[in-house]
């Protein structure tokens, strides 16, 4: 019989790589913290209406992308193919709208599924960092949410020893308006690409989007289309003078804080929902999949979900295994990335025969009870391949018990990188004091 491989796009991130991995993800979360940000946790799955209505009926996403499935009870159900709709979802479950404690500044890490074409930086599942303020049409928050992405993907590659800075990572902002401003707008656009389907020069993704909303029509990757598009009317020249203002505002407190921004005027991103602020994250280092996180405003999101008054939001999520692949040069799947392996313990345990297996492994507990990180060999595998093991695991110490020290009723600390060792009386805490100091704890 054949293994069962791992499904097509959603890799294994296994140690060593996932202790980067990890730290990358804790230094995004750690940034959000920072701001204000309280973590969250909402399901894996949700009502299939929820993106549907959310993320929008023009996206990839919705079309493609979606993994859904009937549960046993008859519901049609989806796995998050995004965090934001849900998240809102979430607050307007709770009846956080009319809570009080606004805005709601909430943030989470967790595993994204897109059945999208798997390539380098895109895969089928992923994890992002996502952090959503809901409740607010401050143009401060605004500002804070691009600092923070700044910010705490910069803390990201500290932890792999790299910089992220201007030089190799570019933040690129736009504004698209409120959604009043777009009836008038996507007539000036359609208006303009007309010729160009009765000529049949437009992409069949665009013909068959651009109805329902013709901004897709600014990402669409279709050969002909970025030419087709360099001379298309703007958003930012159709949105009204408070939307104006407000992005103004942005640009000035983003500048009075040195964030390097690229304006981009055909930044549109793959979600439906947005208005106003819309920024991205590129990596200079990235191929084609160069976006290492985005985000923005969305203003009506609440409303497609259902709620009957106005309820703002911005946020943005970062992609932690792009990031991690920007940082390391490698993907975090792959299985010949080469990364330095970090101590597992700190205490080895090796017992050398059967008589030392119990009082070696109460000591080895009751390290692991002060929060020494200690482990223990197995008894029926010689000293030889014990030390190796020991070795293996990178561990400082080991605690030595063959015949003699169970006779004796002693242990041996060796230190295993100088070879020196000493003889300790058999007592928890005597044991613990003396690694303590050999530890420098
Ligand atoms: P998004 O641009 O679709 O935005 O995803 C954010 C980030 O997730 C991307 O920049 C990328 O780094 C990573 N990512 C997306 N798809 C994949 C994939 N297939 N494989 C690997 N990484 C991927 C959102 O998801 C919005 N919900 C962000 C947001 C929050 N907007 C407002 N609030």
């Amino acid at each position: 019989m054949k293994i069962i491989d791992s499904v097509k796009g959603a890799p294994d991130i296994l140690p060593p790589v996932s202790a980067g991995f990890n730290a990358i993800e804790a230094a995004m979360l750690t940034t959000a913290q920072t701001f204000g940000y309280e973590r969250i946790r909402t399901p894996v799955f949700e009502h299939t209406e929820v993106f549907a209505r959310g993320v929008g009926a023009s996206t990839d996403i919705v079309n493609k992308e979606m993994y859904t499935f009937e549960d046993k009870g008859g519901r049609s159900l989806t796995l998050r193919p995004e965090g934001t709709a849900g998240i809102v979802r979430a607050a307007l479950s709770a009846g956080i709208p009319r809570g009080g404690a606004l805005p709601w500044k909430v943030c989470w890490a967790g595993e994204l599924f897109r059945y999208e074409r798997p390539q380098s930086g895109r895969q089928r599942s992923f994890t992002q960092v996502d952090v959503e303020a809901l409740g607010t049409s401050d143009p401060l928050i605004d500002a804070e949410m691009v600092i923070l992405g700044w910010d705490a993907l910069r803390a990201a590659a500290r932890t792999a020893g790299k910089t992220f800075d201007a030089d190799n990572l570019e933040v690129r902002l736009n504004t698209l308006g409120d959604r009043a401003d777009r009836p008038a707008y996507h007539a000036a656009l359609n208006a303009y690409l007309d010729p160009f389907e009765a000529a049949g020069q437009l992409s069949e993704d665009v013909v068959t989007r651009r109805h329902i909303n013709p901004l897709r029509a600014f990402d669409s990757k279709a050969p002909g289309m970025a030419e087709i598009m360099a001379n298309a009317p703007l958003l930012k020249d159709h949105i009204s003078e408070e939307a104006r203002d407000h992005h103004r505002m942005v640009v000035r407190l983003l500048e009075a804080e040195g964030i390097p921004i690229i304006h981009d005027d055909r930044l549109v991103r793959g979600l439906d929902y947005y208005t106003r602020t819309t920024f991205e994250y590129q990596a200079t280092n990235l191929g084609a999949q160069s976006a290492v996180g985005g985000g923005g405003r969305f203003d009506g999101l609440a409303e497609d979900l259902g709620w009957n008054e106005p309820f703002q939001g911005i946020g943005l999520a970062l992609g932690v295994d792009r990031t991690y692949l920007s940082v390391y040069g490698v993907p975090p799947g792959d299985p010949n990335a080469r990364i330095a392996p970090a101590p597992r313990v700190e205490v080895y345990g090796i017992p050398m025969g059967q008589d030392a297996l119990e009082p070696l492994f109460s000591l080895v507990t009751a390290l692991r009870r002060e929060g020494i990180r200690a482990e223990m060999g197995e008894s029926t595998r010689k000293a030889r391949a014990l030390f190796k093991a020991a070795d293996r695991s990178m561990a400082r110490l080991a605690l030595v018990m063959g015949d003699d020290e169970v006779a004796q009723g002693e242990v041996t600390i060796k230190d295993l990188s100088t070879g020196e060792q000493v003889s300790c009386p058999l007592d928890p805490a005597k044991v613990l004091s003396s690694i303590r100091q050999a530890l420098n704890l």
